[in-house]
């Protein structure tokens, strides 16, 4: 059986030394870290991580500021709400929760943040700095970030020698975490929906990453034996038994199965799931030191 990752713990473990960067940056004459959380609309979903982004926020010490704006809202008005948050010294980080409403670009809204107060990545500065690694300035997405730190903690952090698959090609997840996996001298695959024989090439893989957003697609005999599994999937699916219209969250990764054949594996939930909102609170931190002219933390 596998060795369980527990990526609760390690958020943990981020989230304490978030907290206490914090307060030796006041030490340094630095002002509070500042994150603000722009969500459009009544998503329950997004209206469920935003408020956990914004707790943990205040549970680091950070000053927090939410916009809940309605679904309605115009694409010129949020513009202009992200014009005032680029220009406040007391915001280091904005994130504009997506998906937004179908009439609101989100192109257009995610390239107009600040690159510096960019703390989802999305940037194409940000972007771009991590497509040629410069790693040192480039604010990374949260979950690969994250899903990173996890790889980190099995197999440490230069991964020479070894092959990794990433399934799924978003730019919020498997993108990035192609860059990041490259970065750390990796072998890298992306597969996607069009890729021939995806079974055979995922058992090719020492680190196999899935981010696909289909219910237990990755099955046990795609495992390589011994390979570091990490499922980003967050899906709900019907639980009939645990009776009638109850559900259940599951991964990307058929648990179960691949747990028997893998080295290690995230469980879902449990796994990158709580990383992600520790990795925009390290974000948040590393734009406030830039901010105040100190050397960024790393985690
Ligand atoms: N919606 C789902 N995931 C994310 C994320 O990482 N960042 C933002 N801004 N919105 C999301």
């Amino acid at each position: 059986m596998a060795e369980l990752i527990d990526g609760k713990s390690v958020a943990e473990d981020v989230v304490r030394r978030v907290k206490a960067l914090t307060a030796e940056l006041a030490e340094k004459g630095g002002r509070q870290p500042g994150l603000a959380v722009v969500i459009v609309g009544e998503d329950p979903a997004s209206q469920v991580y935003v408020a956990s982004k914004s707790r943990t926020a205040k549970e680091c010490g950070f000053h927090s500021v939410q916009h809940t704006l309605p679904a309605e809202t115009s694409e010129p008005d949020l513009l202009k709400i992200i014009g005032q948050l680029n220009a406040d010294p007391a915001i280091n980080g904005i994130l504009v929760q997506l998906p937004l409403p179908s009439h609101v670009d989100s192109g257009k809204i995610i390239q107009t943040i600040a690159p510096e107060k960019d703390v989802d990545g999305f940037h194409f500065i940000n972007v771009g700095k991590l497509g040629t690694g410069e790693l040192d300035t480039a604010f990374v997405p949260c979950t690969p970030a994250g899903s990173m730190l996890l790889i980190e903690r099995v197999r440490g952090k230069d991964l020479s020698g070894l092959n990794a698959v990433v399934v799924g090609r978003s730019n919020i997840v498997g993108k990035p975490m192609a860059n990041l996996l490259l970065a750390a001298n990796c072998t890298v695959t992306i597969a996607h929906s069009r890729t021939r024989d995806l079974p055979a090439l995922a058992r090719t893989a020492d680190i196999l990453v899935a981010a696909v957003g289909r219910p237990e697609m990755v099955r046990g005999d795609w495992v390589k034996p011994g390979a570091t599994v990490i499922d980003v999937g967050i899906n709900r699916i019907a639980a009939p038994e645990k009776g009638e219209g109850k559900t259940r969250l599951v991964g990307d990764v058929a648990f179960a199965e691949a747990a028997k054949a893998a080295g290690a594996i995230t469980p879902v939930p449990g796994g990158v799931g709580p990383m992600t909102i520790a990795m925009l609170m390290a974000n948040t931190l590393a734009s406030a030191y830039l901010a105040a002219g100190l050397k960024r933390p790393y985690f």
